[in-house]
């Protein structure tokens, strides 16, 4: 059976995403139809994820941009209307946690169309966070849930939604591996490593992006010397949003062990993490790149979506670096990789196929 699937995409992660099922679905003869909301439109954010990981160009650009989060959805869902509506395909993916996942599937089911949302039933528990309002309406919205662990078929599970859910992996392990693959072969670029930074020496990988880290002056500012005070260089890789927060409040970012530079493309991302000592970040899809990557980890939040991390050390979570005084947190944002095996809770690289077969099976 041959599917027309619409994809809705439009931060970088769900390009990341994007482009195993992409693949997966070209190979198996399915039409896929890429709309790209714009809510993401630097280069940086976009376009080196199609041209790195070679995902066709969006058929549809809706270039929606930014605004607050009523704008944003709101002007997703609006521009989406005409394209479900000329296209009617027989799903509508959405992709992660974004305010563009939930616009997707708020349209589609608007119109009755079947949608399907990948990385479903994940979970902070944490109603402050805009991702956390944006998976929990998704799912409950969508008519079938990609799920990636285990964990999240279990939350899925406890919220009634059992029966729409099916364990596919996580596709993020069969787009990081396979670039993993090539940066070892040779096959990539050395990483734009920040200005100032010696890879000949020790660095750390740092990002900073989210809501609760960024936007109060106060928390941006002790994070930004909780970094500044490490023993190790920390390769800032900061995305426009932490640059905006950081101008605004007059914060100074690029300091002490501190260099500023560019989000990098996805497979200068890999050769970093790969080339680094360790990893500190409040994103989630970094958390698993490093224990993918078998780099430690030092999440800067209170809880993860990714407690498969956790075990054996692999991810530690530092709400707050400055609590725990400057030796410990040292001691954690500069340790070594455990030897304590990782195991492959988020599946073994083929989640992509088995999304795209349960799109199969599922259709109506
Ligand atoms: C969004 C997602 C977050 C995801 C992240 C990945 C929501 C609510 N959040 O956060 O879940 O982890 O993407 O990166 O959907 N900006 C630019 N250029 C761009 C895009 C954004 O300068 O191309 C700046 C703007 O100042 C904008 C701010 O970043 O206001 C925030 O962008 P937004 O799309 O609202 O959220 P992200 O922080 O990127």
């Amino acid at each position: 059976m041959s599917l027309t699937v619409l994809s809705v995409v439009g931060a970088r992660p769900q390009l990341v995403k994007l482009a195993p099922i992409a693949s997966a679905l070209a190979a198996e003869g399915h039409r896929h139809v890429i709309v790209h909301t714009g809510q993401h439109y630097d280069a940086d954010l976009s376009d080196v994820f199609f041209t790195g990981l070679g995902i066709p160009d969006p058929d549809v650009h809706l270039g929606v941009g930014s605004g607050s989060h009523g704008v944003q959805t709101g002007a997703v869902m609006a521009a989406l209307d005409p394209v479900l509506e000329a296209e009617r395909p027989d799903w509508v993916l959405v992709y992660g946690d974004t305010n563009s996942t939930l616009a997707g599937a708020v349209s589609a089911v608007k119109q009755h169309l079947p949608v399907a949302h990948l990385e479903a039933g994940l979970r902070s528990f944490n109603r402050r966070m805009p991702e956390e309002h944006n998976r929990v309406l998704t799912d409950h919205a969508a008519d079938l849930l990609l799920a990636p662990t285990k964990e999240a078929i279990r939350h899925l599970a406890a919220e009634g939604l059992g029966g729409r859910a099916v364990l596919t992996g996580d596709v993020m392990v069969d787009v990081c591996l396979r670039v993993r693959d090539a940066v070892l072969g040779g096959g990539a670029a050395e990483p734009a490593l920040p200005e100032g930074i010696d890879p000949a020496q020790p660095y750390l990988v740092a990002t900073l992006h989210r809501a609760e880290n960024t936007d109060e002056p106060e928390r941006l500012a002790l994070l930004g010397e909780a970094l500044a005070n490490l023993p190790t260089q920390v390769a800032l890789l900061a995305h426009p949003r932490l640059l905006a927060r950081a101008d605004q409040h007059g914060i100074k970012l690029g300091r002490g062990a501190v260099c500023v530079g560019r989000p990098l493309p996805y497979a200068g991302l890999v050769a970093a993490v790969l080339g680094s000592r360790g990893v500190v970040t409040d994103s989630g899809g970094l958390q698993k790149e490093a224990f993918l990557l078998g780099r430690p980890c030092t999440t800067l939040r209170t809880e993860t979506e990714w407690p498969e991390t956790l075990e054996g050390g692999w991810n530690e979570l530092v709400p707050n670096p400055a609590a725990l005084g400057q030796a410990r947190w040292t001691a954690i944002a500069t340790r070594s990789a455990p030897d304590t095996p990782r195991g492959t809770p988020y599946g073994d690289g083929r989640a992509a196929e088995a999304a795209v077969r349960a799109l199969v099976e599922h259709s109506r």
